[in-house]
């Protein structure tokens, strides 16, 4: 029977795209779509060539890795091939990676994983000789790649020489390069400030560092490197698994992920997956999945390849972060001090698991930076728990007809003046406590977890109440009846029961809970404890200059003045005074005159840790009391090591300063908190 036309064209129209997409990702480093939509594209054209194998062609892209190299570097020629893996998107697929491997080997017992997470980063091929470093090569389109030796020398992760002894005569180590995010956002900071290049993610500033004809602009790059397996091996045998030749690599001074971890069978696979989901956002990397192989290596030789990858091996991806969309208007939010934020209305996408529709533009600057207007094709990003973003614009897909956006002169919501500070990106509706929209803000801050933590005064509840002109500011909640919440919508009698008796309870908190609280501009929570720590009563707060202010911890001229205007106003002061009234209460905080516990003690902190960055490990220390300083001396109490420790280290040990690991330092904060 012949095939018909429409496929054929389909096939060769998704080829093309596909070609065209590689170039842009991996030889410009500036891709048009997200990694999402590529991926579809791909699995649309292996599922057409599924269909009819004999439209496949050796050119296709399913056929091969990635592209042919620029020509400015020397070609290398891999000598085992750097393949790819697959993809699996559910936990489903994973289960039958695992039934395809079991049916293939015609064995039922259990399968060992070595499960790693998948670094969003650059392949390279590594090679030493007798231990010594000799050439390096990127991927390239997995058969040939490009010599980067000068260029991965330059990155501090990677040894110019082995440690430890008996290196094979040659040893090929893989891995990714990539760019922590911290250097990521801290280089993008530079370049902009320099009217240089910025990179749309870590991936593509680590590619963008690696291809620098000049290895010392590579040098300034904050790379780093993981090792994910072997390539050429001559001259002694590894050991017969995944998981032990990594461990051997990481005895010889090579960098391996310490999230690596041996699993049985798919159930323990998924079970890595979904620690590493949780982890994801706080490790201070991007990872774009994880990806499991089949522990021992000769199942893995048993299993062998087909076409592009590994049978052994699969890479199960997150769900994507970021994701291509229209905007289709731009509306501007008030917040609770008045702060316009546009918010960009978008033709909704799913992303990060779930469907988007509004993405915030943050301020008027960042629109100019960005060049976002009203019709573009933009990037939108939402990572873990944070509010999405419109993240970059893809100004090869602006349509002709665009609107740019503009700053309202009025309150959309009040119509008062929109006001703009010299030196501050932010607007502001200048109706204060007039404006309907910073009340209900502020309300809603005052019963949120951290504040008064009302349970049940959800935001709707709060517009509503707002709306019905029920509440005017947080002391009027201490006086709503049942009645009147029964009357509310999606509300019944016994939910306003518990209404009321949650608004009862939250009358007796604490001195730091009520001043945060209050929603005074600069105030957080780390400010309002200071405060109340330092002060011990409201009154004395309340009465408090500016400069007996600034005496306080971490208190500058600008939280000050907030601090003084705030109490200086007359409404501010009678709300307080009806809070009070209305039975809201707490216990003075009595000074003991006892230090905090870790009060007289230094620490210095150096590496990466995984759990926190290394100014909110800062932060929690000195809430503790303790000093933290940027270097090693005799008179440092603790030296706190993360991951890539440098000389601090070293010199800690020589003056035999007390060194505490993540764990220690975690355990420690634990003790006091
Ligand atoms: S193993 C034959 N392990 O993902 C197996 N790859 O799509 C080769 N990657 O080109 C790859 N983390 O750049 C492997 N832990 C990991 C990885 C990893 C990231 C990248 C690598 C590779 C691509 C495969």
């Amino acid at each position: 029977m012949p095939l018909p036309k429409e496929i054929i064209h389909k096939i060769e129209k998704l080829r093309t795209e596909i070609g065209e997409h590689n170039y842009n990702y991996h030889i410009l480093d500036t891709p048009t779509i997200s990694d999402a939509e590529f991926d579809r594209l791909f699995r649309q054209l292996q599922d057409l060539e599924k269909q009819y194998p004999e439209l496949i062609t050796s050119d296709s892209p399913t056929q091969r890795v990635g592209m042919k190299p620029v020509y400015v570097f020397k070609e290398v020629k891999h000598e085992i091939p750097m393949l790819s893996l697959d993809n699996a998107f559910s936990d489903e697929e994973v289960l039958a990676f695992e039934k395809r491997i079991k049916d293939r080997l015609k064995n039922d017992s259990p399968i060992e994983f070595a499960c790693e997470p998948k670094m969003d980063g650059v392949a390279v091929s590594i090679i030493y000789e007798n231990g010594a470093l000799v050439r390096a090569a990127t991927r390239g389109d997995g058969y040939t790649g490009e010599d980067i030796t000068l260029n991965v020398r330059t990155i501090r992760s990677i040894l110019w020489n082995l440690h430890g002894k008996k290196h094979p005569k040659t040893l090929e180590v893989r891995g990714e390069v990539y760019m922590s995010k911290a250097g990521f956002t801290a280089m993008n900071d530079r370049a902009r400030e320099r009217g240089e290049k910025i990179f749309v993610n870590p991936r593509n500033a680590a590619a963008g560092s690696l291809r620098q004809l000049d290895s010392a602009i590579t040098a300034q790059r904050p790379l780093q490197f993981f090792c994910y397996g072997v390539g050429v091996v001559e001259g002694q045998q590894l050991p017969d698994k995944q998981s032990t030749i990594l461990q051997q690599m990481h005895e010889w001074g090579v960098r391996t992920n310490p999230e690596s971890k041996v699993v049985q069978g798919a159930a323990g696979c998924l079970k890595f997956y979904n620690k590493m989901a949780e982890k994801r956002e706080h490790l201070p990397y991007e990872i774009d999945g994880v990806v499991y192989k089949v522990d021992s290596l000769e199942l893995q030789q048993q299993l062998g390849f087909v076409a592009r990858a590994p049978r052994w091996a699969i890479a199960h991806k997150f769900p994507a972060q970021e994701e291509t969309t229209q905007i289709e208007s731009v509306e501007f939010q008030v917040g609770r001090t008045g702060t316009l934020t546009p918010v960009a209305r978008l033709k909704p996408v799913f992303v990060g698991g779930v469907t988007v529709s509004n993405a915030t533009l943050h301020n008027m600057d960042e629109i100019a930076r960005k060049d976002v207007r009203v019709g573009d094709t933009v990037i939108v990003r939402r990572a873990g728990d944070v509010i999405p973003e419109v993240f970059a614009v893809i100004l090869e897909k602006r349509p002709a007809q665009t609107k740019a956006i503009k700053l309202p002169t009025h309150c959309p919501v009040c119509h008062s003046d929109v006001v703009r500070v010299e030196g501050e990106a932010a607007a502001r509706c200048s109706g204060g406590l007039f404006c309907a929209a910073q009340r209900k803000e502020a309300i809603k801050h005052f019963a949120s977890r951290k504040a008064l933590d009302i349970t049940g005064l959800g935001d709707k509840i709060v517009e509503q109440l707002v709306d019905c002109d029920f509440i005017k500011s947080a002391a009027d909640l201490y006086h709503l009846t049942v009645p009147q919440l029964a009357d509310m919508e999606r509300m019944g009698e016994k939910s306003a029961e518990n209404l009321v008796a949650a608004i009862a309870k939250s009358k007796a908190t604490t001195l730091p809970r009520f001043l945060y609280a209050l929603g005074i501009r600069e105030v957080g929570e780390a400010t309002a404890l200071a405060l109340a720590q330092h002060f011990t009563n409201l009154e004395k707060i309340m009465q408090a200059g500016e400069e007996e202010l600034q005496a306080v911890q971490d208190i500058g001229p600008v939280v000050a003045a907030q601090l003084v205007a705030f109490f200086h106003q007359e409404h501010n002061r009678e709300v307080i005074q009806k809070l009070k009234k209305a039975g809201v209460h707490w216990p003075d905080i009595v000074s003991t005159g006892a230090a905090k516990p870790l009060a007289g003690q230094t620490f210095v902190i150096t590496g990466t840790l995984d759990a926190m960055s290394r100014d909110e490990a800062a932060q929690h220390l000195q809430s503790l009391g303790a000093k933290v300083s940027s270097s090693v001396s005799p008179k440092t109490s603790y030296l706190i090591v993360g991951a890539d420790a440098g000389s601090k280290l070293a010199k800690a040990e020589k003056l035999g300063v007390k060194i505490l690991d993540e764990f220690g330092f975690l355990k420690l904060l634990e003790k006091y908190k």
